[in-house]
């Protein structure tokens, strides 16, 4: 009776768990992994129109709260990912799933997503504008101009579901700098957040990722206050077409639960899914269904976006 489904842009998934992009998505065969396990969908590795290797190794590492990461946007190219989803849509047509991209500059990102839009591609797109990793490349929603320009330009032509995949924010202003952006757009969610880039991990007396001398995108237990508050500042001030995807230090059933009651509609795994393997699905969604039945809950709806505030 106690269920985890939910809903993206219409579109309904059984279960409110899914792979963060980046984890367990490069390849068909991790992204099948993902597809057979208990999760409601997955999302594929941010696209670039063509084949990237990536920065050199090693690049990502575990550490104990959480790990660190500078892989350099290594992907199979746009046709790899679109043409699995394209034969998805045929074998499996009752379930829905995510496409990551983004261009090396905004006229590959305006190719890519032009791509898509020509395509029978039927799921939803998930544009990156967060990638902290490539060097001499900013991440983009960093910069409201460039955002909201690349927006302008995207709504001219694309009509199928999208939503922004963001970096976390860190002051209030710039939550509503960018709320006010999006709120002028047909998004059908944001994705709060990516990695916090450019963290720093030492052991001993050297840094333990090689590219941009060790420095990377930070995830796990260390992220979980940014993502909630990045999840909650968003709920607020969105408007409720735009949904929102919440990321960032889940490694149990009770911090899905606190995305949720942050406004998540949808909970994606990254760091726990990388160190843990897709069994985490199952793990974490029996956490939350456990807490949902004790306190009486029946769906996400009846606790989605219900953060209790302490009275004045
Ligand atoms: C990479 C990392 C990210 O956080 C992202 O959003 C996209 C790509 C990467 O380094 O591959």
């Amino acid at each position: 009776m106690v269920s985890t489904s939910t809903q993206i842009a219409g579109f309904a998934f059984d279960n409110c768990l899914m792979n963060a992009a980046g984890v367990a998505c490069m390849t068909k065969e991790e992204l099948e992994e993902v597809k057979d396990s208990a999760a409601g969908t997955f999302v594929t590795k941010t696209a670039t129109l063509e084949f990237r290797q990536g920065n050199p190794e090693p690049r990502y590492q575990d550490v104990p709260l959480g790990s660190i990461n500078s892989m350099g946007l290594p992907n199979n190219g746009l046709d790899y990912y679109l043409d699995y989803l394209l034969e998805l849509q045929e074998s499996e047509p009752n379930r829905t799933f995510f496409l990551s991209l983004v261009g090396m500059s905004p006229e590959e990102t305006h190719a890519i997503l032009q791509k898509v839009q020509a395509s029978d591609f039927k799921g939803i797109t998930e544009l990156n504008l967060s990638c902290p990793n490539v060097p001499g490349k900013p991440q983009i929603a960093y910069d409201f101009e460039t955002t909201e320009k690349i927006l302008s330009e995207v709504f001219a032509y694309f009509t199928k579901p999208l939503g922004i995949k963001l970096p976390p924010y860190f002051d209030i202003v710039h939550f509503d700098q960018a709320a006010a952006i999006f709120n002028k757009y047909p998004l059908k969610f944001v994705n709060c957040v990516n990695s916090i880039g450019n963290g720093l991990y030492i052991e001993d007396e050297s840094v333990v990722i090689r590219p941009k001398n060790g420095f990377g995108g930070i995830g796990g237990q260390y992220i979980k206050p940014t993502a909630l508050a990045n999840v909650h500042a968003f709920y607020q001030r969105l408007k409720p077409e735009i949904q929102i995807i919440g990321t960032g230090g889940v490694l149990t059933g009770r911090d899905a639960f606190e995305h949720i009651l942050c406004g998540a509609s949808m909970v994606q795994v990254g760091t726990t899914l990388y160190k843990e393997g897709v069994v985490a699905f199952e793990r974490i969604t029996t956490e939350l269904k456990t807490i949902m039945e004790e306190k009486g809950y029946e769906s996400l709806e009846d606790f989605r976006g219900k953060l209790k505030y302490i009275e004045e």
